[in-house]
């Protein structure tokens, strides 16, 4: 085992379950003390896990679509260990799955709440705790969604996830700061505790959850979903002292499809 985050200090965003899990039980594990923030209660199962495995984690409740819950998350961190080395922006995803005229107004403000603020706020907030130390890495988790079916809200928060990763990356890179991003393409996990849409309500969105499925195996070169391990492992190295040199790109994990 390597020990990548040796007394690091990392914010993994949506941390409760998922990739975000993943990527907060891995780091641990190779040293980092993380702060797990989820409003979920089961960001509290995470925090055992990885102490029954002898590592470091908090856990703080706030609502990542909102300035002060950012804000308050980095905060926290700072807090408990004086600094924020790597933030992990991983919260966000697809909350309906249905062609763009069957979405209400609502529904793609919900979907730019969920997908782009969070990360937008998160940057903004951590970023004022990195420069005084200029020294610090972002990586957000975007999509290879921003060309996909059946999800334009969505695929529009993550162009603008990209955005974010190269105009921060330019703006920040002289100062110490390295912002990446990964783009995940469909990605196999165990069923959801949190789901991403208690009350879908349409009777088609099977039909349009499927075609979502069917276009992500199409896109792959692979012909397939990918693991938890195979979206965590590629953050990870983005986040660490390996990819030294590389900031302001968004890396696709889709098994060949570039999103
Ligand atoms: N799973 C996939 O197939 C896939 C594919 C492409 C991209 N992604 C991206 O990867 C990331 C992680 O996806 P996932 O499927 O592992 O996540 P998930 O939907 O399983 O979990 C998201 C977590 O975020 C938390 N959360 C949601 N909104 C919140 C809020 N406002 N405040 C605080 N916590 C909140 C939930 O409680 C949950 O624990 C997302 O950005 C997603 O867009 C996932």
């Amino acid at each position: 085992m390597t020990r990548r985050f040796d007394d690091k200090v990392m914010v993994v965003t949506g941390a409760a379950q998922g990739i975000g899990r993943l990527v907060a039980e891995r780091a641990a594990a190779e040293g980092a003390r993380v702060l797990i923030v989820d409003r979920s209660p089961a960001r509290k199962d995470v925090v055992a896990a990885i102490r029954g495995a002898r590592g470091v984690a908090e856990a703080i409740s706030v609502n990542l679509e909102t300035w002060a819950g950012c804000e308050k998350a980095m905060q926290k961190a700072v807090d408990l260990w004086g600094r924020i080395d790597i933030l992990v922006n991983n919260v966000g995803g697809t909350i309906w799955a249905k062609p763009f005229e069957h979405y209400e107004p609502r529904q793609i403000d919900a979907e730019v709440r969920r997908s782009l603020f969070p990360t937008l706020y998160s940057c903004r907030a951590a970023i004022e705790h990195m420069l005084p130390r200029e020294s610090g890495v972002i990586v957000n988790v975007s999509s290879i969604a921003t060309r996909g079916l059946n999800r334009v809200p969505y695929a529009a928060a993550k162009g603008g996830v990209n955005a974010i990763t190269a105009s921060l990356a330019w703006e920040v890179a002289e100062r110490g700061i390295r912002v990446v991003a990964t783009a995940p393409g469909g990605t196999e996990a165990p069923p959801r505790i949190v789901p991403r849409n208690p009350n879908a309500e349409e009777e088609q969105r099977e039909d349009w959850y499927r075609t979502i499925v069917d276009q992500t195996i199409q896109s792959s070169f692979m012909k397939r979903y990918g693991t938890l391990d195979e979206q965590a492992g590629p953050i990870l190295f983005l986040a660490s002292d390996d990819a030294s040199y590389i900031t302001g790109v968004t890396l696709p994990v889709g098994g060949g499809d570039l999103g």
